[in-house]
């Protein structure tokens, strides 16, 4: 039972901090309970900002007029449980599994099969953008997009990517990094006719990455091809859309941990064979 006393209250300020419920309201914990049930001017809920000294101008910024915030005071420690090598399992795609349940199961994680792909272009500069995970297994962990695309141009020319999950409200990412190959046609096909209708007009409307002149234009192209494949006709998968699959070589798992001694372990191939490395936070 929860004792109240004064003599408990920091003790019980961790517990209710560390609670589910809490974050399930907060999405995190706090170095400061209050933060969290601070209300915005404007109604929508946010965390009360950290107030700047002058000194600390540089990292400040102003999330409201008037109001500034402290980047470099904004901090939290993290009391989570570690990862340790003994409960590892034995591959990556197993322990990925595991995390990713996990993810999917926290409802602060609001879209768990987020991630960052990271492609890097012809002058070696790197480009991060969101897709969706829509498989893995053993062999790698797929993704759907427009070839055209600036990401499937440049992995055309340089086929190597890093995926990242964050997965904050775990205080956790994985970050996988790999060889980047196209999925088999017939794989593409038949995930495509799983998706709506209107995502399936989008793909073809939308000259992915190219500038254009106006939402006017994208919104008329959907509606031509809408035309053009009327209510249950069969709409064909386009050419230039399909699948990646990133096969990975090396797959990180980070946890954070108290005072900064976060915990990272790394499967990677060497040789055709995994190892298991545990890198410095
Ligand atoms: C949550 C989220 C999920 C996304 N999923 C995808 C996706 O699965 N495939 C995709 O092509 N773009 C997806 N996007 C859009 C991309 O982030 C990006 O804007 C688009 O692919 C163009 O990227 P590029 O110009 O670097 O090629 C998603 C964006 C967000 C925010």
């Amino acid at each position: 039972m929860l004792q109240t006393s004064s003599l408990e209250i920091p003790a019980l300020i961790s517990r209710v901090r560390n609670s589910i419920v809490f974050q399930a309201i907060c999405g995190r914990t706090f170095s400061d309970i209050e933060l969290c049930f601070w209300r915005h001017p404007a109604g929508v809920h946010a965390e009360k900002p950290f107030m700047a000294s002058e000194d600390e101008g540089v990292a400040s910024r102003t999330s409201d007029p008037g109001t500034p915030v402290s980047l470099a005071r904004m901090r939290h420690e993290y009391t989570d449980a570690g990862l340790s090598e003994s409960e590892l399992a034995p591959d990556w795609v197993t322990q990925f599994g595991v995390w990713l349940e996990q993810a999917i199961a926290t409802p602060a994680i609001v879209e768990p099969n987020a991630m960052v792909l990271s492609t890097v272009d012809a002058e070696g500069r790197p480009n991060s953008r969101t897709v969706l995970l829509k498989g893995y297994d053993r062999d790698g962990l797929v993704f759907y997009t427009n070839y055209r695309s600036r990401k499937g141009v440049e992995l055309t020319h340089n086929p190597y990517a890093s995926l990242l999950f964050p997965w904050y409200p775990l205080h956790r990412q994985v970050i996988i990094r790999g060889r980047v190959e196209r999925v088999e046609r017939a794989v593409s096909e038949a995930y495509f006719r799983s998706r709506p209708r209107g995502a399936q007009l989008g793909a073809w409307a939308s000259p992915q990455s190219e500038v254009i002149e106006s939402r006017e234009v994208l919104e008329a192209a959907w509606e031509q091809y809408s035309q053009r494949w009327p209510e249950g006709t069969q709409i064909p998968t386009p050419e230039h859309w399909g699948g990646h699959r990133v096969v990975p070589d090396s797959v990180e798992f980070w946890q954070g941990r108290a005072n900064r001694l976060h915990d990272r372990l790394r499967y990677r191939r060497v040789n055709g064979e995994w190892i298991i490395e545990r890198l410095a936070p």
